[in-house]
C-alpha cells in the first residue's frame, strides 16, 4: 500500500514512520509512506498557503488550490486509484472497522488540514473521506493522519509476524483485552495470578475470557451492548 500524506509540517513524521513495525514494513517493500509538503504548491512567491477567512473571524484557512494541485499531481503519479481522505474535527469518527475497510485500498492519500480547516471548496471539488479520531480538539491533522496510517499498516497482509498477530485483539472482537503478566513472578508483593502459572491451557483461556468481559462491562459499556446485540442478531 501506498500512502501519500498531504502535510505543512512533514517533519512530525519521520518518528512514526522510521522506528519499529512501520520502518519494517517500508524496508519490506509491503507500505511506502510518501510525504508532501504542501507548501510545494503555493502559487505565491512567498509559498503562503493560508488566508483569513471571508466573512471575518480567528484564525487562517488553508486555501483550496495548493490542495487540488498537490492531489492532482498524486494522480498524475499513479495515484489514480488512491482513496482521499481529510483529517478534520468535523469527520465521521476512526475506529477499527475503518481502519479495516482502508486497509484493503491499493494507496490512501491522507490531506491534514492545520489552523481553522480547510477552505470548504476541497471538499466540494474532491470528496474526501472526512475522518475524525475523536472527540477532542489538536492542533491539526498530523497527529491523526499518524493514528491512522499506523493502525491501517498494521492490518496490511504481511506487516505484523506471527508474534504480533491480528487474533485476539481489543475492538477487532469486539470487547477489551484480558491482563497479561511477566517475569518475574512477583513485583513488589504483586503476584501473577495463580491459574497464568499452572499449566493448564484450558483453564488459563477460561479465565482470559472472563476478565475480558469483566473488562469490558466495566470500562466499555457501550462495547459491551454492542458486542451482545451482535451476539443475539446472530442466534435470530
Ligand atoms: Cl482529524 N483534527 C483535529 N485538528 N483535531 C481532531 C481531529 C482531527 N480528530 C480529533 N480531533
Amino acid at each position: 500500500m501506498i500512502i501519500d500524506v498531504v502535510t505543512l509540517f512533514p517533519s512530525m513524521f519521520s518518528g512514526v514512520a522510521g522506528e519499529s513495525i512501520l520502518k519494517r514494513a517500508q524496508e519490506q517493500g509491503q507500505v511506502k509512506i510518501n510525504l508532501i509538503n504542501l507548501r510545494d504548491y503555493s502559487r505565491d512567491k512567498h509559498k503562503k498557503v493560508d488566508a483569513p477567512p471571508y466573512g471575518g473571524g480567528p484564525g487562517m484557512v488553508i486555501m483550496a488550490e495548493p490542495v487540488f494541485d498537490a492531489v492532482e499531481d498524486l494522480r498524475k503519479k499513479g495515484r489514480e486509484d488512491s482513496f482521499l481522505v481529510l483529517l478534520t474535527p468535523g469527520g465521521v469518527r476512526f475506529d477499527q472497522t475503518l481502519a479495516q475497510e482502508l486497509s484493503k485500498q491499493k494507496g490512501l492519500i491522507l490531506l491534514c488540514g492545520h489552523y481553522e480547516g480547510f477552505d470548504e471548496r476541497v471538499s466540494q471539488g474532491l470528496s474526501p473521506l472526512e475522518v475524525s479520531i475523536g472527540d477532542y480538539v489538536l492542533t491539526g491533522g498530523e497527529i491523526p493522519a499518524m493514528v491512522l496510517l499506523d493502525s491501517v499498516s498494521r492490518l496490511v497482509p504481511g506487516v505484523l509476524g506471527s508474534k504480533e498477530s491480528l487474533l485476539e485483539e481489543s475492538f477487532t472482537s469486539g470487547a477489551l483485552e484480558y491482563p497479561q503478566y511477566t517475569r518475574p513472578q512477583e513485583v513488589r508483593g504483586l503476584k501473577v495470578p495463580e491459574v497464568l502459572v499452572s499449566g493448564d491451557h484450558e483453564k488459563v483461556a477460561e479465565w482470559r475470557e472472563e476478565k475480558s468481559k469483566e473488562r469490558t462491562e466495566e470500562r466499555r459499556p457501550d462495547l459491551a451492548a454492542k458486542k451482545k446485540s451482535k451476539k443475539q442478531f446472530r442466534q435470530l
